[in-house]
């Protein structure tokens, strides 16, 4: 297992490119099992996530070749079932039930475990399908759902749930009902831009959606889909996190291939902490000065285009060593604070309690031994490392490489002194 070394104290300087988005690319392959043509995915990045997927799809049948951030994929005939071993490792491998239903009429799924951000459920997912007609079973840890003899049939669905919409249960509701009779409409629907980019891809390949990008999804169905060659959108994710780098340590840092319509929820809030956040004309890209008299902030965490969780780590190590008092409130996942504790054996001044951290900005935070938990905690990790005193020594890297492309080698060609050892 690889440990990062962070030497604190380097000033960040210069400009990276933002890889494609993981999440975006995550829906979109499983999505190439729907149609038995071939399919060309541009700016997939290079994650264990994404390379899961890719083993999931090829393991079902797939023909797949990548070549650095391009995947083709030729899905001719597909299996119904998924390696349990593998779809039990990433929980977003759920999302090839519905076009593993949709394309055989049938589909046996892990059940995903929890994990450390918190229980991960999926019945808004299995409500979904069954409103589509399919019926459900479980075995030996696995999902079995089955279509009717007749196919799916359209219908009116709501996926609220008590935590709001679901991002990858609207994915997968979307996908089941690009061939059921008639027509779906969702409700409160996820509005997510990687949601938005999934109905783009299925669009190209003759699927007839509308709506998406907002809380109502109207799908068509249709027999059969083509072809098609898409570029995934960037990730905002990734880019809201290079900017908590730059907010950090950085002086004029400058991000490329980005999308500033998709980062608004997240550029408010470092405006209100008084940065800097200057975007191009054409709005792709960015550079970020560091205020002079920064300040705290409240982040209420929501479904898009809200205030994003996945943000809501980084921004806890920004808070740490800005003035004042900031809080952080996760409504979306309340036990998502893992890496408070870990902050706080940095000296970070932090109070969590049911699921609201409240944080008080210390002058610097000291290195120390920290161990990565989830993917945007160890990236919250590697964050309060870039200012610390001294050296923090980040273990499990592997938490990171699932979400973050090359993060060591984007840190370094931004100037930061980081060093990936071995374990
Ligand atoms: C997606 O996960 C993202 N992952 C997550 O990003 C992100 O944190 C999450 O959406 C919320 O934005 C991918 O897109 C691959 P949800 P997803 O279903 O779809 C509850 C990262 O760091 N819920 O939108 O699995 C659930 O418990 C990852 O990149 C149910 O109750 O999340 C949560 O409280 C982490 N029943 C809320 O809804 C269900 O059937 C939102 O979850 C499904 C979800």
């Amino acid at each position: 297992m690889d440990k990062l070394l962070v030497h604190g104290g380097a000033t960040l300087r210069g400009s990276i490119n933002i890889s494609g988005s993981k999440n975006a690319s995550l829906p979109i392959l499983a999505a190439s099992l729907l149609t038995d043509e071939e399919v060309i995915i541009r700016r997939v990045p290079d994650v264990s996530d994404t390379n899961y997927m890719v083993q999931i799809i090829s393991a079902l049948g797939g023909e797949i070749e990548r070549s650095s951030g391009t995947v083709r994929i030729h899905n001719k005939s597909i299996v119904d079932t998924a390696p349990y071993d593998l779809v039990r490792r990433m929980r977003a491998s759920i999302c090839v039930m519905g076009p593993l239903l949709a394309r055989t009429g049938r589909a046996v799924v892990s059940l995903p475990g929890g994990c450390i951000i918190g229980d991960r459920p999926v019945d808004l997912h299995l409500r979904g399908l069954e409103a589509l007609g399919a019926t459900t079973e479980f075995d030996s840890g696995n999902i079995i759902i089955t279509a009717p003899k007749g196919g799916l049939k359209g219908a009116e669905i709501n996926l609220r749930g008590t935590h709001g919409p679901t991002v990858l249960g609207t994915d997968n509701v979307m996908m089941a009902a690009v061939f059921a009779e008639g027509t779906t409409v969702i409700e409160s629907a996820a509005a997510e831009p990687e949601v938005e980019d999934l109905a783009n891809f299925l669009n190209g390949l003759g699927a007839k959606i509308q709506g998406a990008g907002t809380r109502r999804i109207t799908i068509e169905g249709v027999t059969s889909l083509g072809s098609i060659e898409h570029t995934v959108i960037p990730d905002r994710i990734e880019a809201g996190t290079f900017m908590a780098a730059a907010v950090i340590a950085g002086e004029g840092v400058t991000l490329h291939r980005i999308c500033r319509e998709q980062m608004t929820a997240i550029t408010k809030i470092f405006e209100d902490c008084g940065h800097k956040i200057i975007f191009n004309e054409a709005g792709d890209s960015v550079t970020i000065h560091r205020g002079e008299n920064p300040v705290g902030a409240e982040i209420n965490t929501a479904p898009y285009p809200g205030y994003p969780t996945d943000m809501q780590a980084q921004m806890t190590a920004v808070f740490a060593t800005t003035p004042g008092i900031s809080v952080v409130k996760d409504t979306i996942f309340p036990q998502r604070f893992m890496h408070c504790a870990e902050m706080k054996r940095m000296g970070a001044d932090i109070n969590v309690d049911s699921g609201t951290a409240i944080i008080k900005g210390v002058k610097q935070l000291s290195a120390a031994p920290v161990m990565a938990s989830d993917l945007r905690a160890s990236a919250a990790l590697v964050l309060a490392g870039l200012t610390a005193k001294g050296t923090t020594t980040i273990s499990r890297l592997y938490h990171i490489d699932r979400g973050y492309e090359h993060i060591d080698e984007k840190l370094l060609q931004l100037h930061a002194r980081v060093e990936r050892v071995k374990e």
